[in-house]
């Protein structure tokens, strides 16, 4: 992390990205956006976000608020030993772990290869083995058809050109095969959360998509049309519990990237500083559905994605 310069361009995809709860699908609209990104950077800027998931703990965090979620995602897919697997955008391996303890062959991939080393750590304690591969969801480095399953919980999402992380799952996946995700829903608490976060932010490179499009049903099915024979799209929610809401800030302060990342760039404004604090403890403290003796509960919405791919 270079000072706060840098952490405001690493968080530019997470600001008012975030803050848009609807947006267009159109197709025309999304070529311009690609176009808009290409012509911005795009190697800066992926370089930037990369920057931006190494900082904090991803680890502790998921193990924290998000681990029981990758075998829901493994369950969903039905993943089973000898399949070969993908999981796009892993993080320390919450989905591939799961995955490669049936005994399917797993590829673990994300773009910030600084978080590997504690998913290899996270393996080797469950007896596990698996390949960890640096890659960007927008242009995987692998084959055409040549997974059985490719998965991706609360990461693709995070890029920012959709229509190339839809075409990119399809293409790597054989026909006949599975493509599994777990995407934070617009309407839901994940909304609010970055919506807060996002009025500290810079504004997103033009036409970055918001995340949280890749939760709204209409846009997945538009994003995979034609090409999957099967696409089930279920609604689901998961509990993160503190023992309060100011510990659940300061949880997120000290292990979540983006937010680590948020508050270097503000750093030398220590007005802003206690205002993103007021915020984030407002939201904290409204979206507790804890009893009132704690601990404090949050209740996330997903959308749980399994398509087909057609073909086989
Ligand atoms: C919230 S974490 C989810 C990690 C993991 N799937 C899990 O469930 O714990 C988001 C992940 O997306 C990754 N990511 C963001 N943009 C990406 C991109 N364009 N390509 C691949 N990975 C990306 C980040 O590096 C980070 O590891």
């Amino acid at each position: 992390m270079g000072g706060s310069g840098e952490a405001a361009t690493n968080l530019a995809a997470y600001g008012h990205g975030m803050r848009r709860t609807t947006g267009t699908t159109e197709p025309i609209a999304e070529a311009a956006a690609r176009a808009r990104i290409e012509e911005v950077g795009a190697g800066q800027f992926k370089a930037a976000v990369r920057a931006m998931w190494a900082l904090g703990d991803y680890h502790t965090f998921a193990k924290e608020l998000v681990w029981d979620l990758g075998p829901v995602l493994v369950e969903a897919c039905g993943i089973s030993a000898g399949q070969r697997v993908l999981d796009v955008a892993a993080g320390t391996g919450n989905v591939a772990i799961r995955a490669a303890a049936t005994g399917a062959r797993v590829i673990s991939s994300d773009l910030t290869p600084e978080n590997f080393e504690a998913g290899r750590r996270e393996a080797l304690v469950q007896g596990v083995e698996l390949e960890w591969v640096e890659a960007d969801a927008e242009t995987l480095p692998f084959g055409d058809d040549e997974f059985d399953v490719v998965t991706s919980s609360f990461g693709a999402m995070f890029a920012p050109d959709h229509r190339a992380v839809a075409d990119e799952l399809l293409r790597v996946c054989r026909p006949g095969g599975t493509i599994g995700m777990l995407n934070f829903t617009p309407e839901g608490t994940a909304g609010e959360f970055f919506a807060v976060l996002g009025r500290y932010m810079p504004p997103p490179p033009p036409g970055a998509l918001p995340p949280v499009l890749w939760g709204s049903e209409e846009h997945v099915r538009e994003l995979f049309g034609e090409r999957v024979a099967k696409l089930d799209l279920t609604r689901q929610e998961y509990v993160e519990r503190s023992s309060t809401p100011i510990d659940y800030c300061e949880f997120f302060k000290r292990t979540f990237g983006p937010v680590v990342g948020l508050y270097a760039s503000l750093a030398d404004q220590p007005d802003q500083v206690a205002a993103l604090d007021r915020d984030f403890l407002e939201f904290a403290t409204r979206s507790n559905r804890g009893a009132p003796e704690g601990p404090a509960e949050y209740h996330y919405q997903y959308l749980v994605v399994v398509a087909r791919k057609r073909g086989d």
